[in-house]
């Protein structure tokens, strides 16, 4: 009988913010898929998700070749791909761990592509994102009545950034460890640097937190940071 696959959502960083379901599938997986070429956050997904793994689990790791456009489906793709399903059909549970939810801003997107269409079984389980876990802890609502939200990855076009940040009452932007002075500067044009607060690694024993951007905007930002802002009310 064939495998399960799983994607994994183990929130951001805190072990107490699995959710049952979550634990229930690390204890039956038998094969970890992790990323080879990451920023980290895998290796964070995985300390997170350790103490409820079998003591004996193989970890597989993959090269995870980001393409514009996933119809481009590179040889990499098309090899992890055989990889997975050889693994699953041996009878191995074989999951991709994480950090936040897994269909948000995740490579496990790219993973749950290719294998969506393949005669096995996928169990997607939600995580609660960075950002969420962020507004209870600071005590932030993220959004209320009729407040338009933007998510933002800073990563994305200043352009396009600038035009949603414009049109939004309230905005979450992640992903800032790129280019956070302009990201700063243009939370200070549109009067939002005094509402904003970043934080670090949030449920990470280093979690650390930023009030007033404007005045750390040139130093060296953590890659797992987020900020929170609204238009000043
Ligand atoms: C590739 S995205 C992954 C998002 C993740 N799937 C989620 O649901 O939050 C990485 C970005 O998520 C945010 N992030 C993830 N974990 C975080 C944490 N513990 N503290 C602050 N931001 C975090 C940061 O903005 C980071 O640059």
């Amino acid at each position: 009988m064939s495998g399960i696959f799983y994607g994994i959502g183990v929130g951001p960083g805190d072990p107490e913010l699995l959710t049952m379901k979550a634990i229930h599938a690390i204890e039956k997986v038998d094969v970890l898929i992790a990323p080879k070429t990451e920023k980290k956050d895998g290796s964070v997904a995985l300390t997170i998700a350790k103490p409820y793994l079998k003591p004996d689990v193989e970890i597989v790791y993959q090269v995870f070749p980001m393409v514009k456009d996933f119809a481009d489906s590179t040889e990499a793709w098309e090899a992890n791909k055989a990889e997975i399903l050889g693994l699953l059909r041996s009878g191995k549970n074989v999951a991709f761990l994480t950090l936040g939810d897994p269909m948000f801003y995740s490579t496990y997107i790219y993973v749950y592509r290719l294998l969506e269409h393949e005669d096995v079984t996928i169990e997607t389980i939600p995580g609660i994102p960075a950002f969420a876990a962020i507004g209870s802890k600071l005590g932030y609502p993220i959004v209320e009545g009729n407040d338009i939200l933007s998510i933002i990855p800073a990563t994305a076009d200043l352009e396009r950034i600038r035009k949603a940040v414009e049109i939004s009452d309230n905005v979450v932007l992640m992903k800032v460890y790129k280019n956070f002075p302009e990201i700063a500067d243009l939370l200070e044009e549109n009067d939002m640097a005094r509402q904003a607060v970043m934080v670090s690694r949030c449920g990470l024993p280093d979690e650390h937190r930023i009030d007033d951007i404007g005045q750390h905007k040139n130093e060296p930002v953590n890659y797992l940071s987020t900020i929170l802002t609204r238009k000043t009310v």
